[in-house]
């Protein structure tokens, strides 16, 4: 597994982990906002190096980008003992983490994710890859990091709505691992946070999970409550004017996994009104037409994740503990979309 560093003072912490590296060059990947917002907050801290910035955002997270970057590193003349830094969100540690793992049959690199959601979610268990053909995340590999560098000084210039965003991931790991951390977590305020806890603590819980279940055999799936229906909503809404950050889509799809729950696995009804009203609180009501609703529903089969046509489901028996593979049918969907419409908003 990885071993991840937790700084709070990433400059001085990057430059003493670089100097105990034996490596033959540094190259740097990051993409338009980290370059602008991040690399000046540890410029100083990098010997000689050369850098490769890619334009911001999901769309980019291709193989056409990697084919600029492989480029990159190839005319820099990058040998198998050159270093990569992935400095940015999810995109740039997946795609950057992706490039140096297959250049030359992959050279070492370290991720120092910038954005909570790659902090929290995508620095742990060593997925790698990229979209292709419109899927997500369809071709990659399972490498790990030298090392992964994780500091909420990025968390400054991170826009509100990317915070909030990632914070989807924060709640997610308290509903399926540990109740006192649910309750622990904020909802009313909740930008003001001790985030550099919430981090650790949010990373030990996926990295407890991963490390027993590295490939997704069983246990791993539990980390993908809410993401079933969530995907399948972020996916309906990606190319439109209700677009849906990852987190926001997920929220909906942890209240409408919790309304499975409370039939499916036991959920007690106050515990799915407490989830209910923390995740409307934070998220507020997502409105869409009911037209919507059965082109969601067959998005859904259409997770990775399944198994032939089941659609498997991971669902909590109570705040705090979660189940996998429970199998659910359209019309229970159904049910819990119509659940989440029925609503009102909290915020
Ligand atoms: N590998 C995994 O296990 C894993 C897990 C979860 C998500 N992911 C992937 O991660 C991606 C989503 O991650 P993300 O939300 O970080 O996306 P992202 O990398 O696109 O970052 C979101 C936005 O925030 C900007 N940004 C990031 N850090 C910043 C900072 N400190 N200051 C200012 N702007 C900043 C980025 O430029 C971007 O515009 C998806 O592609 C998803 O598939 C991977
Ligand atoms: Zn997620």
């Amino acid at each position: 597994m990885e071993s991840i560093i937790f700084s709070s003072s990433i400059k001085i912490d990057l430059k003493g982990f670089l100097s105990r590296q034996k490596y033959s060059r540094l190259g740097l990947i990051m993409d338009s906002n980290t370059f602008r917002d991040c690399y000046p907050l540890i410029q100083d801290g990098i010997p000689n190096h050369d850098y490769f910035v890619f334009e911001a955002g999901e769309v980019n997270k291709t193989l056409k980008t990697c084919i600029e970057i492989w480029e990159w590193m190839t005319n820099l003349g990058l040998d198998r003992k050159a270093l990569m830094i992935n400095l940015g969100g999810g995109v740039t540690g997946d795609m950057g983490g992706f490039c140096a793992s297959t250049y030359k049959r992959g050279i070492p690199f370290i991720n120092i994710p910038t954005s909570l959601l790659s902090q929290v979610d995508a620095s742990v268990g060593g997925k790698l890859g990229v979209d292709f053909n419109g899927f997500k995340n369809h071709i990659g590999v399972f490498t790990g990091p030298l090392a992964v560098l994780i500091s909420d000084e990025f968390l400054k210039t991170l826009p509100p709505e990317e915070l909030r965003s990632g914070y989807a991931e924060v709640l997610k790991h308290g509903l399926i691992q540990n109740a006192d951390y649910f309750s622990s977590l904020k909802v009313s305020n909740w930008e003001s946070q001790d985030w550099k806890t919430i981090i650790e603590k949010s990373v030990s819980i996926k990295k407890e999970v991963v490390s027993k279940d590295p490939k997704e055999a069983g246990l791993r799936k539990i980390l993908n409550f809410g993401h079933t229906i969530g995907h399948a909503f972020e996916s309906f809404y990606l190319d439109t004017d209700h677009h849906l950050l990852h987190g926001e889509a997920i929220a909906i799809g942890m209240i409408t996994e919790a309304y499975l729950s409370s039939f499916k696995t036991g959920l007690s009804k106050d515990e799915l009104k407490l989830v209910s009203d923390v995740l409307l609180k934070v998220y507020g009501k997502f409105d869409f037409p009911k037209e919507d609703v059965s082109e969601i529903i067959n998005l859904c089969s259409q997770d990775k994740k399944n198994e032939a046509d089941r659609i498997n489901f991971s669902l909590l028996s109570s705040i705090g503990r979660c189940e996998y593979n429970i199998p659910v049918s359209p019309e229970e969907i159904a049910s819990a979309i119509t659940y989440y419409q029925s609503l009102t908003s909290q915020s």
